[in-house]
């Protein structure tokens, strides 16, 4: 079961030669397959969390486990993808997506039958042969993407991942990560600040506090869009201009407004 579980985690860093609290007994589960979003106020930990689930970073105390494993290490069940696509620019399309593969060893020509798919899955086809940087910040995000993807991973760690696209190409992004992910469903951990994003795409919301974070609310998303069909749009403004997408939206502002203090700038 690729489920990940992040039980009573807190995390204390040293600034300044004092140590301060940044993540306060954590508890939350993304289920097998389950699209889970979490918002909350900037350095409230998100990036933390995923860290943790990476094998990237660990808790102080609690436990945080993938699959019923305690996280000790990176692994190939996981793949991360962050908010700066982190491309190798040296390197062409083909080659990026290569890379995790070759550490996997998988053999090539299943190599080349896997990058073809994922390429053509975020449209990427004729692109083999080019480098990053001529392609638009969408596109190289979508290269980050198909190289997730490439390495099959049971668990999908997504760090602000279309935080720095503009807001067209974003929006693009969003209805593919949707369509993708109906065509192969993954347990995504999908960290946002933007709220609109994380109704549209997640089964479930945690809500997180302001430093020390903590867990301020969970908010149901599926039960809403299954009941109300949300499915049978394919565009992301037809379903934000729902009744039911704006009150779960203007909610999840409510628990996120609450966090504000006026004098933390
Ligand atoms: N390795 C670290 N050393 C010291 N402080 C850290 C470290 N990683 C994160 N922090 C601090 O922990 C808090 C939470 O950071 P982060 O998880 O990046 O928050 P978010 O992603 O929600 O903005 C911030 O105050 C940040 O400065
Ligand atoms: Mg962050």
């Amino acid at each position: 079961m690729a489920n990940i579980v992040l039980d009573n985690v807190s995390r204390t860093f040293r600034r300044d030669g004092k140590d301060f609290l940044a993540l306060d007994n954590v508890s939350f589960t993304c289920n097998e397959h389950e699209f889970v979003a979490v918002v909350g106020p900037s350095g409230c930990g998100k990036t933390t969390c995923m860290r943790m689930a990476a094998g990237l970073e660990f808790p102080s105390s609690g436990t945080v486990s993938v699959g019923g494993k305690v996280v000790k290490e990176p692994g190939p069940d996981r793949a991360v993808v962050f908010q700066q696509f982190a491309l190798f620019p040296w390197k062409t399309v083909h080659e990026n997506v290569l890379f995790g593969l070759r550490s996997l060893g998988v053999p090539k020509a299943e190599a080349l039958e896997r990058i073809t798919k994922n390429l053509k899955l975020m449209n990427l086809e004729g692109y083999e042969s080019a480098y990053p940087h001529q392609l638009s910040g969408g596109m190289q995000q979508r290269v980050a993407i198909a190289r997730a993807y490439v390495l099959n991973p049971d668990v999908l760690l997504m760090d602000e991942p279309f935080g720095a696209l503009d807001a067209q190409t974003r929006t693009v992004m969003q209805e593919e990560l949707l369509r993708v992910g109906r065509a192969n469903p993954r347990t995504v951990m999908f960290i946002t600040h933007a709220v609109e994003e994380a109704v549209y795409l997640a089964d479930r919301v945690v809500v997180m506090t302001r430093r020390p974070g903590a867990i301020k609310e969970i908010v149901d998303i599926k039960p809403i869009r299954d009941a109300e069909n949300w499915q049978q749009y394919d565009r992301i403004e037809d379903v934000m201009d729902l009744v039911s997408f704006v009150h779960l939206k203007t909610r999840i502002w409510r628990l996120l407004r609450e966090q504000h203090d006026p004098g933390d700038h």
